[in-house]
Order: structure tokens, then C-alpha cells, then sequence
């Protein structure tokens, strides 16, 4: 039996990888399926919250009882979170988000030029909404949840990111091509704020999202 922990309260949970286009028919993004985000929102709501999901390109069926806001780019990502952010008592963002996007879009397909070197692609710093959020808390009290996809020195990397961006707990994860991406399980080091590390093992993406609604209760007040 699930305890509403979270009954009468607003969380907004973004999942999914954000993508960048350069023309019509091609984008900049990565291998993120959604799956972790949706377990994030589903546990959510089981446990009582009003759950908005902002996705990114995800291609899963909506869970029950959850709003879901589409989304494309890192932009229009920052500009839904933001929203639903305005009223929330937690967000955590399990989206990965291009860091940049190209700065130019061609309006008709990018063609080949016989004979000639392709154009390199110049790109343009996106937003970094989890320092944004984590700055700029929209409602005292907010706690804010970010994750950390590494491949390499997975804790050391950590730990710089979770002072960099702010935020009151971070998630960190090793990924790869064929590494958590995709995966139905997942495992991690869940690091708080306040200097506490809690080791998530090897399971299914909802066991990691409840141990992380379990630290975010804990800071609710
Ligand atoms: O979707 P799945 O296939 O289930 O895979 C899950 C996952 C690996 C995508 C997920 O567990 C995960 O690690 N998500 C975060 C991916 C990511 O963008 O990590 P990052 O280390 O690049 O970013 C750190 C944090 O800052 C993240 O919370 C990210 O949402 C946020 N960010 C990043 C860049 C940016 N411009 N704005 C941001 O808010």
C-alpha cells in the first residue's frame, strides 16, 4: 500500500531528451527514452501529488491522472517548466538537455555540395534551467531535484555539479550507449545539499524515483 505523502501537493517532474533541430528533417539529441522521468511522475501520483510531466520527445503513453506538457527543444522545455514550476512544491528535472543548439535553422533541408567540405555547424549555449530554478526559487521552501548523467569519475562529478547548479538533491547515474538510456532499471548515489549521500542499488526505475520522493518529503515542510 502506497502512503499519499504527497496528497495536496504540486510536483512537476520533466523527462525525456530535448532536441535541437537544424533543418527540417535533422536534430542534435541524445538517448534519453523518458522512461526514468515517467517512472518519476507515475510514483508521484500513485503517492497522491498533482503531477506535471514535461516531456521531451519521449514516445510513452501518458500515465493516469498526470498532466503532461509536450515538448520539443531545451527553450520550449525551460518555458514549460518555468509555468508549471510557478505553484510547485518540488520540481526534479530527469529531462537531459542539450546544453547548446545550432545557432542557425536552415528552413529547407541542409544539401550536400558536390565536391566541397560540409559547413560546420555553430552552436549557441542553451539555458541551464536547473541553476535557473534553483537560483530563483519560484516559492520559499521549493525543493528542487536535479540528476546527473556521467560516464566518467560518476561521484566526483557529481558532487562539483550539485554546487554548481544549486539544487537541494542530485541524482547521479552512469550512462552509456547501452548504459541506463533506454534501460527499465537503473542505480545511483542520491547526493543532498546538506552533505548526505544515499546509494540507490541496481532496480527498477520506480524504486529509484520513490527513494528520491522519500528525500523530497523529508525536506517538505
Ligand atoms: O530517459 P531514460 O532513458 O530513462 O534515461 C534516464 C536519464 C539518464 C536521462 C536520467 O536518469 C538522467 O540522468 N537525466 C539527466 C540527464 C542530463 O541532462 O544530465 P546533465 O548531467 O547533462 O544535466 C544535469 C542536470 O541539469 C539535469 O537535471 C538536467 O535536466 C539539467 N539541465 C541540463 C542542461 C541544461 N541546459 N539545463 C538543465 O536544466
Amino acid at each position: 500500500v502506497t502512503e499519499p505523502d504527497l496528497a495536496g501537493r504540486h510536483v512537476v517532474v520533466s523527462a525525456g531528451g530535448t532536441r535541437e533541430p537544424l533543418d527540417p528533417v535533422r536534430f542534435l539529441g541524445n538517448r534519453s527514452s523518458g522512461k526514468q522521468g515517467y517512472a518519476l511522475a507515475r510514483t508521484a501520483a500513485a503517492r497522491g501529488a498533482r503531477v506535471t510531466l514535461v516531456s521531451a520527445n519521449a514516445g510513452l503513453p501518458d500515465p493516469a491522472g498526470v498532466d503532461v506538457v509536450r515538448v520539443g527543444t531545451a527553450v520550449q522545455l525551460r518555458e514549460a517548466v518555468l509555468k508549471a514550476a510557478a505553484d510547485a512544491d518540488a520540481v526534479v528535472m530527469a529531462a537531459a538537455v542539450a546544453d547548446f543548439r545550432p545557432a542557425a535553422y536552415a528552413a529547407g533541408k541542409i544539401k550536400k555540395k558536390d565536391g566541397k567540405d560540409p559547413d560546420p555547424i555553430i552552436l549557441l549555449r542553451n539555458p541551464d534551467i536547473l541553476a535557473e530554478i534553483s537560483a530563483d526559487r519560484a516559492r520559499p521552501g521549493q525543493v528542487i531535484v536535479g540528476f546527473a548523467a556521467e560516464t566518467d569519475d560518476v561521484l566526483a562529478n557529481g558532487r562539483a555539479k550539485l554546487a554548481r547548479k544549486g539544487c537541494d538533491l542530485l541524482v547521479v547515474n552512469e550512462v552509456g550507449e547501452r548504459k541506463t538510456f533506454g534501460a527499465e532499471e537503473n542505480e545511483a548515489v542520491v547526493l543532498g545539499s546538506d552533505g548526505t549521500e544515499t546509494p540507490v542499488p541496481h532496480g527498477p526505475k520506480e524504486a529509484l524515483a520513490d527513494t528520491v520522493w522519500d528525500l523530497v518529503v523529508g525536506r517538505l515542510d
